[in-house]
């Protein structure tokens, strides 16, 4: 017994880092998965590899950011799967490292369109669908930036801190539809991009593996295992909750 069984899942930017563990977590528990993805050969690669492990998944080109594509991402998973139960908007643009004033305002605008509006554009869709089939589970992943605020970082958190916002918003207007809404904020996890960037930095890697109590960054399968649970009946009394998963980043680790 896998704990999505007889589920369709979709997750957004599925083709690599957390996306794609939870892709693969969720064949693994059962679910039918549409990996929806900007980037097609992750997509594809991913797909192939919920095939290879026999599970069962499309690839569907995606941008987060654009109106039909979304739209395109639902109705093809209907089509293929008959249904949609569980969803991690996942998908997000970094939004440079820069200070609020020295900001430019494309990259602000490129990162609220992706990272905010994104994920409105797919919980609208989703939730359409969900009203018709009587409900499903929508995890959105936030950040624990958009929980504390973080230096250098001032468009990707205030948009992080808008998914939750929008999240708890959203998870009281349909929680008598039977549809669940929440959020896993992760702390640093070890994705390929930010082993690449940490490698290239290391004094950025001592402060960020130390802003962590346990000492060490995550791992994407440590996000999807969250994400899964919150997908699955098993967590079927949680809404509007927001989960963090950091190591303890949010936990001071030393007395000041
Ligand atoms: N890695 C971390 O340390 C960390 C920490 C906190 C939160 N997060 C959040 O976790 C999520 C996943 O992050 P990750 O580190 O795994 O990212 P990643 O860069 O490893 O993978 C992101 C995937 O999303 C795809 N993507 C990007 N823009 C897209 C768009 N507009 N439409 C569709 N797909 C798109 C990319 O092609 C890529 O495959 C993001 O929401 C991120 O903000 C990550």
């Amino acid at each position: 017994m896998g704990l999505l069984d007889h589920k369709v899942g979709i997750v957004t930017g599925g083709g690599a880092g957390i996306g794609r563990a939870t892709a693969l977590l969720f064949a693994r528990e059962g679910a039918k998965v549409t990996v929806a993805e900007r980037d097609p050969r992750a997509g594809q690669d991913v797909v192939a590899e919920i095939a290879a492990q026999g599970g069962d998944a499309i690839f569907v080109h995606t941008d987060v950011s654009l109106p039909g594509d979304v739209e395109a991402m639902v109705e093809r998973t209907l089509a293929e799967f008959g249904g949609l139960d569980c969803v991690s908007n996942n998908a997000a643009a970094g939004g440079g490292y820069t200070r609020t004033a020295d900001l430019d305002e494309r990259t602000w605008d490129q990162t609220m369109a992706v990272t905010l509006k994104g994920v409105w554009l797919c919980m609208r869709a989703e939730i359409r669908a969900m009203l018709q089939s009587g409900g499903g589970s929508i995890v959105n992943i936030g950040s624990v930036s958009g929980m504390k605020g973080e230096a250098f970082l001032s468009a990707y958190s205030a948009a992080k801190g808008g998914v939750i916002s929008l999240s708890k918003t959203a998870a009281a207007e349909y929680a008598e539809q039977g549809i669940r809404i929440n959020v896993v904020c992760p702390g640093g996890i070890a994705t390929d991009g930010m082993t690449d960037y940490l490698k290239r930095a290391p004094e950025v890697r001592d402060r960020t593996v130390n802003a962590h109590a346990m000492k060490r960054l995550g791992t994407p399968e440590e996000i999807a295992e969250a994400v899964t649970w919150l997908c699955s009946d098993r967590s079927s009394f949680t809404t509007g909750h927001v989960m963090v998963v950091d190591g303890g980043s949010l936990v001071k680790s030393h007395a000041i």
